[in-house]
């Protein structure tokens, strides 16, 4: 007999990331690009006045526990931001939002309270890893996978209509997940509306199935190309029309704010059903109390201090520029070295990201190795033949210098 339970038995620390990050660490001198984090000359970009938020606070405002949903001051900051951010939503319609522990625990949270066993799962064929952790290695759902890019590589709406016509089972959560991690795409507006439209019509054709819209909208607000800029919430807040649809919204400070180890996210419900807000609200109170009981008080502290200051705003456009410039000189660099006569660029526009498909003769776990041992740059590859490349960690300087040594690379695999 086993000391584990099932969930004992089946869960695993999933190697790929961490040891790809940790053999990066190891060679000298290499460049890492592999993490999910913006770094400035090797070290975690930071908004410049946080140390002086945390030279402020004070022992009595941070060492008591926090509410178990989070600090209200905070919880009511970023509802304001949303609906800001989304000016056509409904504000009776969208719920206080709830402190989680990063925006994992948001996904964890709608995972467990909506789906169990033999429910699917629909998302893109590359994706956060997580999301297949939490979902079914935890929970049992089955994942239907639509190609984001179809061989023209442009956004794959018929693939998305195709898979989840396809799924047969009745509960159905979809994450949407822009700007996207690998790919660094966000669709258009256009897209973005014939997407949710895909999801409307099937809504309405099977009202036997309740569909869970989720988006993680982690790299939110990286939006680097016009008409590439439609947040998710705007698109897919139309869908609660049909009441077989709940629309959640997972986000944090992660990224958004530049405070990756805070570990502050929230969980935000969208539905013009006043008593199921109310029952989301309380069910996923008690859910948050039998997992952390209460989140970090110094973390939304510190969190709160940096959104109400008006400082803040401007260091933080400062970070976002410079994570889009280094996405231009990418561009630029990527158009120079006519890198896509090699590899196929996945689209992108947005986010921290971007993934190079590599052609069918060149392993991408090999090239992956080659390229940290012999050229010194740290790059993901996710599986045989996908590489995702972090632009968030890479100073501008060393961009032109590393597609021109990808491409020196490749061809060293073609001798
Ligand atoms: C798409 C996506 N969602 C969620 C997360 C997790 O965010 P957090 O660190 O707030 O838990 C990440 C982190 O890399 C991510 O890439």
């Amino acid at each position: 007999m086993s000391f584990f339970s099932k969930l004992g038995e089946n869960i695993i620390l999933p190697q790929d990331v961490l040891i790809q990050s940790k053999e990066t660490s190891i060679v000298p001198n290499a460049v890492n690009a592999t993490i999910g984090i913006a770094t400035d000359n090797k070290k975690a970009l930071p908004l410049p006045t946080i140390n002086e938020v945390i030279k402020e606070l004070s022992t009595a405002e941070y060492l008591p526990y926090s509410p178990t949903p989070g600090l209200l001051k905070i919880r009511e900051l970023w509802k304001e931001k949303i609906l800001k951010e989304n000016s056509t939503i409904n504000s009776k319609y969208l719920s206080l939002p709830m402190v989680t522990t990063g925006i994992t625990q948001g996904i964890d949270i709608v995972a467990n309270l909506f789906s169990e066993k033999d429910d699917a799962l629909l998302l893109p064929n590359l994706f956060w890893q997580n999301y297949a952790q939490i979902f079914t290695i935890k929970l049992g759902n089955n994942i239907y996978k639509y190609n984001q890019f179809d061989n023209e590589n442009n956004f794959n709406l018929a693939d998305f209509k195709h898979t989840l016509y396809n799924i047969k089972e009745n509960k159905i959560s979809i994450i949407l997940n822009f700007p996207n991690n690998p790919t660094g795409y966000t669709p258009s507006t256009e897209e973005l509306t014939q997407l949710v439209s895909t999801i409307d019509v099937f809504a309405k054709e099977n009202p036997n199935k309740n569909l869970i819209i989720i988006s993680d909208d982690a790299y939110f607000g990286l939006f680097f190309e016009e008409n590439h800029k439609t947040p998710t919430l705007s698109a897919t807040y139309k869908l609660v029309d049909n009441n077989n649809c709940l629309v959640v919204k997972l986000d944090g400070i992660t990224k958004e704010y530049y405070g990756w180890g805070l570990r502050v996210g929230f969980i935000t419900y969208y539905t013009s059903d006043d008593e199921l807000r109310k029952i989301v609200l309380e069910k996923t109170q008690g859910y948050l109390r039998s997992t952390t009981s209460s989140p970090s008080n110094l973390s939304q502290q510190i969190a709160l201090r940096l959104l109400e200051s008006s400082q803040v705003k401007q260091e933080k456009t400062c970070n976002d520029s410079i994570i889009e410039g280094r996405y231009r000189i990418l561009k630029e660099a990527i158009a120079k070295y006519n890198l896509d006569d090699d590899v196929t660029i996945l689209p992108f526009n947005s986010g921290y990201f971007f993934t190079i498909k590599m052609p069918e003769h060149i392993d991408a776990h090999k090239f992956r190795l080659k390229f940290l041992n012999d050229y010194k740059y740290g790059v993901y590859s996710m599986d045989d033949s996908h590489i995702r490349i972090a632009f968030s960690c890479l100073d501008k300087e060393l961009i032109p210098d590393l597609i021109k040594n990808f491409k020196l690379c490749i061809k060293e695999f073609s001798k």
